[in-house]
């Protein structure tokens, strides 16, 4: 059987740090009261004229170094963001530009936090299709030009970065098994940003009113995030015939730690088992599982053969999962 295989992997988070210590200085918070809620310590940011494909290009870079691929080598770019360059082009063509895939056909996904899972499971329906192609996925935001900085149930929350992942066509059991999405969109108004769209086109008061910033109903969020984690996760693994003893390694959407540890718990999953890097870089959205799987892999973490639950929600609502043997 022909399965798309991860070949390689690569990840960029801009190097300017901002502490929970920083934003004490912005907004009445602590990093007591961040840490203890979120489990979220620091957070990269870029550079005002820093865009969303130039921490997607460097993360493409990597990725095409470690698989040995040309950049004419690919067949997609699909980034999955919700923080895009521009309204149009997609920010997967500013990529394509920048490392000079030629071939490629670009496009992108917006998803919310979940929309590195929807690229994955697009891949894999191109693979299978033609299983010669390379197939470039990739999640790439930065959220803090989308943040209010005055909103402090929202600034201590998110972070820039970007990861990739390069995929393939290969005889065998390794690559994805299985991908689960989902959405339900009368939940839209629990995360979303009002501004620039066409419902509420750029204004000078769309500005005023500051609608071109994330607006989040946390709390309400907090429980949706909890239930669909889990039950995407129960839904990966009884598709696979798989329990939870049977994983190597869950990587959720790192949003908060108290929203996976209550998920894991769910599915039995032990703490031990879920990768974590929220400490470091806060919720980068659809960047937060690229960037631990590549982590994971520069990090000699993962075996030939091991099996990687992955899971994520986002605004929309929407979320879902998937099952990888690596
Ligand atoms: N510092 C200090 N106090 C704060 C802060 C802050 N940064 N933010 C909120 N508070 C206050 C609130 O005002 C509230 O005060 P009150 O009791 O006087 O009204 C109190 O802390 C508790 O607020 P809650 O919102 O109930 O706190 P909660 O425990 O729910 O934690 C949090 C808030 C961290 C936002 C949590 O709800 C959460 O993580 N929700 C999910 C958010 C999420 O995952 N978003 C992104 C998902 S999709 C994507 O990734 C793009």
């Amino acid at each position: 059987m022909i399965r798309s295989r991860i070949i390689a992997t690569g990840s960029y988070v801009p190097p300017k740090v901002l502490t929970n210590f920083d934003l004490e200085k912005m907004v009445e918070t602590s990093n007591e009261w961040i840490t203890s809620r979120s489990g979220i310590r620091e957070r990269r940011i870029v550079e005002r004229d820093v865009a969303t494909s130039d921490l997607g290009t460097q993360a493409a870079r990597r990725a095409l170094e470690m698989a040995g691929l040309s950049p004419e080598d690919l067949d997609f770019i699909i980034t999955g963001t919700n923080s895009p360059d521009m309204f149009f082009p997609c920010t997967s063509c500013f990529i394509q530009a920048k490392i000079g895939a030629k071939k490629a056909a670009g496009f992108d996904v917006s998803a919310g936090c979940t929309s590195f899972i929807h690229t994955l499971s697009l891949a894999d329906k191109f693979i299978k299709e033609d299983p010669r192609r390379k197939v470039m996925v990739l999640g790439a935001e930065i959220m803090s030009k989308v943040t209010d900085w005055k909103d402090r149930g929202t600034c201590v929350l998110f972070g820039d970065g970007a990861g990739a992942v390069i995929l393939a066509g290969e005889e065998g059991e390794r690559g994805i098994l299985s991908t689960h999405l989902h959405s339900d969109g009368s939940l839209w108004e629990l995360l979303y940003m009002p501004g620039g769209g066409s419902a509420n086109p750029s204004s000078r008061e769309t500005v005023e009113k500051n609608l071109h910033c994330i607006k989040m109903a946390g709390n309400s969020l907090f429980k949706v995030a909890v239930r669909a984690l889990a039950e995407v996760s129960q839904e990966a693994m009884q598709f696979n015939g798989l329990k939870s003893e049977e994983i190597d390694y869950m990587i959720p959407h790192q949003a908060n730690i108290r929203i996976i540890e209550a998920a894991a718990k769910m599915v039995n999953f032990p703490m031990e088992k879920v990768y974590l890097n929220i400490e470091r870089y806060g919720n980068t959205s659809s960047a937060t599982i690229p960037i631990a799987l590549d982590e994971m892999n520069r990090g000699g973490m993962l075996k030939a053969g091991n099996l990687i639950l992955t899971c994520s929600f986002g605004t929309g609502v929407t979320w879902g999962g998937a099952v990888v043997r690596w």
